[in-house]
């Protein structure tokens, strides 16, 4: 048993900020945000959310794949920027689609969310426990982002991605997928929720817009963590499941930096036409930038009946993996 990727969808906020206005913000330039990742800018929510995001995206995968909203059985949001805690997106999302018989829940693993709840979905189907799913990656990040740091506000941007996955009978391809706790100082981001109820900071005080609510990164050591370990778990993948590096058409990486994915393809001698990005126009969205990736490969035609395409993600926990998928 294995899966189908029947609709995708994404949903972009209209609002841009260009690397122009960042540099209206802190220290820093066009040409160097452009030469250092790759983006020229990114779409930032202005009155949308994460749920609202993820429900367009979702609705859109649905019409294309002509699924009825009751036919979903599981609704998976992948999400770090979620504006509601309870009832948590996925079950918000199955509200404005009336996905009346859906099971829903969210999944936080950052920049590898969507493969990570692409999996998860994916095995649920192939276990024969849902036949349909609908699984989002959407981030609002301009909110978790701090905007007085040059090393980190010149990368992130909003968005949301979706697929339609149904069951289906063909061969399952078997993820490969990691996770390194004792490196996640790299890249962290504390609650507020992470308070000694008798000694909170309130709104207000000085405390409560700390750094380390906004996402904080060690920048160099998600590089190089990122260049090594994304070419290792893609080998890894195509070994365990018996395919050719020749036999990818497509290697889709989730969009952190121009450079890391120059780097993942050189590593891998493979020619960078391979790896589609959108980067320059979104920045990094986390957990939306593989869906909206594959929703904009989709919708124009690029992926053709046959092709097996390699998606990748690695980020925040440290966590990383990969998933193969033969297009139909
Ligand atoms: N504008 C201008 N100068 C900047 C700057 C900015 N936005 N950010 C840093 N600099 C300066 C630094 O202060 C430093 O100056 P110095 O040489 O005088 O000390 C210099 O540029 C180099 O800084 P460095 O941090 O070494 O830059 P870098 O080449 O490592 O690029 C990143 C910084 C963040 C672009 C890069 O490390 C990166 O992309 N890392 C991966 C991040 C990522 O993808 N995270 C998400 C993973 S899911």
């Amino acid at each position: 048993m294995a899966v189908n990727i029947c609709g995708t969808g994404s949903y972009i906020p209209s609002h841009v900020m260009d690397n122009d206005g960042i540099a209206g913000l802190v220290d820093t330039s066009d040409q160097w945000i452009r030469e250092r990742t790759g983006v020229k800018r990114r779409h930032i929510v202005d009155g949308e959310t994460t749920v609202s995001m993820a429900c367009e995206a979702g609705l859109q995968a649905l019409r294309q794949a002509d699924v009825a909203a009751e036919e979903i059985d599981l609704i998976l949001v992948s999400t770090i920027s979620s504006n509601v805690i309870l009832p948590c997106a996925a079950c918000e999302v199955q509200k404005r689609l009336r996905a009346v018989n859906a099971t829903c829940f969210d999944l936080s693993a950052a920049c590898t969310g969507f493969v990570l709840a692409y999996n998860t979905a994916a095995a649920y189907l192939a276990g024969g426990i849902y036949k349909t799913a609908l699984v989002i990656g959407s981030e609002s990040l301009s909110n978790l982002t701090n905007w007085k740091d040059r090393g980190t506000c010149i990368l992130f941007g909003d968005g949301a991605g979706a697929a339609v996955l149904k069951a289906d009978a063909r061969r399952m391809y078997f993820p490969v997928t990691h996770s390194d706790g004792g490196k996640g100082g790299a890249l962290t981001l504390k609650s507020r929720h992470d308070w000694n109820v008798l000694n909170a900071p309130v709104q207000g005080d000085e405390r409560y817009n700390g750094d380390e609510f906004f996402m904080q990164m060690d920048g160099k050591a998600v590089f190089q963590f990122a260049v090594k370990k994304v070419p290792e778990v893609i080998r890894e993948t195509l070994e365990r499941n018996g395919v050719s590096q020749e036999e990818i058409s497509w290697f889709l990486l989730h969009q952190a930096n121009k450079r890391i994915v120059e780097s993942v393809a050189k590593r891998l001698g493979e020619p960078i036409e391979k790896f589609p990005m959108n980067i320059q126009e979104y920045g990094n969205t986390s957990s939306a930038s593989i869906p909206i990736l594959l929703d904009e490969m989709n919708r124009r035609g690029a992926l053709k009946k046959g092709q097996k395409l390699v998606m990748a993600g690695f980020g925040a926990g440290l966590t990383w993996g990969a998933a193969l998928y033969e297009w139909i």
